[in-house]
């Protein structure tokens, strides 16, 4: 039985252009954002509060959020450590997304700790933000696969999550960082998430490395998940992860479930007019299929 309609979290502002070398001004950055709003995108990463040193595409963060919030839609921003959301909580910004990956080499390259130092750290933030009224998201990086370790066990990924959802997360987004999950491995996956953490949001997180992402979704679909992080002009890519391109596109993902019936409420017309405008500023091209047939030229 699938879903009659689906959730789709873009995320091309965030994961989308952080990986982009070139700077993009942060006025595109805006009207970038404000466009994907009105195609009906309601629920939306903004931008990450992380070291500009580390990320430097991510360092007009605050400008960012106190221009392009929008209380009648959910902005997530990201941030990894206690200064980061000490930032976030210098801005109006009501939902914050945390990141730890389930391999220690992977997070140690991205965050600079091991998985347990950062859990160790982002407990009690978890619970302060809670307590202040914030949703929290949790994204679960090499859930299924590490650059740097090969497999993930599942219990392992299950295990991070359960410490997340104890911890009081509202949300689990489960990530495919480098695009090498088969279709049979987020069937199973998400299955036994779905199974474990019934009263938790759960959202699929695929990169689209060895174009499997469409295939992931619809497995995860039939396990139950009916939340996805897609990003526009299949833009992304995680600069700590070798390997790791673009993620699902939310054009060629909204095409899909809009064949199958399902609703988004996202207008492919204004999603493609979001994606014109950061086009120009891109090192890389859009590839989705969306675009390539119906974009003008
Ligand atoms: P570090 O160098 O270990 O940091 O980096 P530190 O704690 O030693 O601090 C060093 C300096 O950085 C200090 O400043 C801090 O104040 C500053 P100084 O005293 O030298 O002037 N600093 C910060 N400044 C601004 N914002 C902050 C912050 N933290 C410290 N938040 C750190 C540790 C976590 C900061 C660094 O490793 C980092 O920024 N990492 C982020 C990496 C990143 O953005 N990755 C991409 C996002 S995750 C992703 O894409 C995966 C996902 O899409 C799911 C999937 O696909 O898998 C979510
Ligand atoms: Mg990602």
């Amino acid at each position: 039985q699938l879903p009659k309609k689906v959730t789709v979290i873009e995320v091309g502002p965030r994961d989308g252009l952080q990986n982009e070398k070139a700077f993009v001004p942060t006025e595109v950055k805006k009207q970038f954002i404000q466009k994907l709003q009105a195609s009906g995108l309601n629920e939306m990463e903004l931008t990450s509060f992380v070291s500009p040193k580390w990320v430097p595409q991510m360092s007009d963060a605050a400008e960012i959020v106190a221009d392009c919030l929008d209380p009648n839609a959910r902005h997530i921003v990201l941030a990894p450590n206690r200064r980061g959301v000490d930032r976030v909580l210098d801005t109006n910004c009501q939902a914050v997304a945390v990141f730890v990956g389930v391999s220690d080499s992977f997070n140690k390259k991205n965050i600079n700790k091991t998985t347990s130092e950062s859990m160790e750290e982002l407990k009690p933030i978890i619970a302060e933000l809670k307590e202040k009224g914030y949703f929290v998201r949790a994204c679960i990086s090499t859930s299924f696969y590490c650059p740097y370790e090969g497999k993930i066990a599942e219990e392992d990924t299950l295990s991070l999550c359960r410490e997340f959802v104890e911890a009081g997360v509202d949300e689990l987004s489960v990530a495919d960082t480098i695009g090498m999950a088969a279709p049979h491995e987020s069937f199973s996956l998400f299955s036994k998430l779905k199974e474990a953490f019934p009263n938790t949001l759960l959202t699929a997180h695929f990169h689209d490395t060895r174009n499997m992402a469409l295939t992931n979704i619809y497995a995860a679909l039939q396990a139950g998940v009916d939340r996805f992080d897609t990003s526009a002009g299949g833009l992304g890519g995680c600069p700590f992860a070798p390997g790791a391109s673009g993620n699902a596109s939310t054009e060629d993902v909204i095409f899909m479930l809009h064949r199958m019936g399902i609703e988004t409420g996202v207008d492919l017309d204004k999603l493609l007019e979001a994606i014109e405008v950061v086009k120009p500023y891109l090192t890389r091209t859009i590839d989705s299929s969306y675009y390539r047939l119906h974009a003008e030229k």
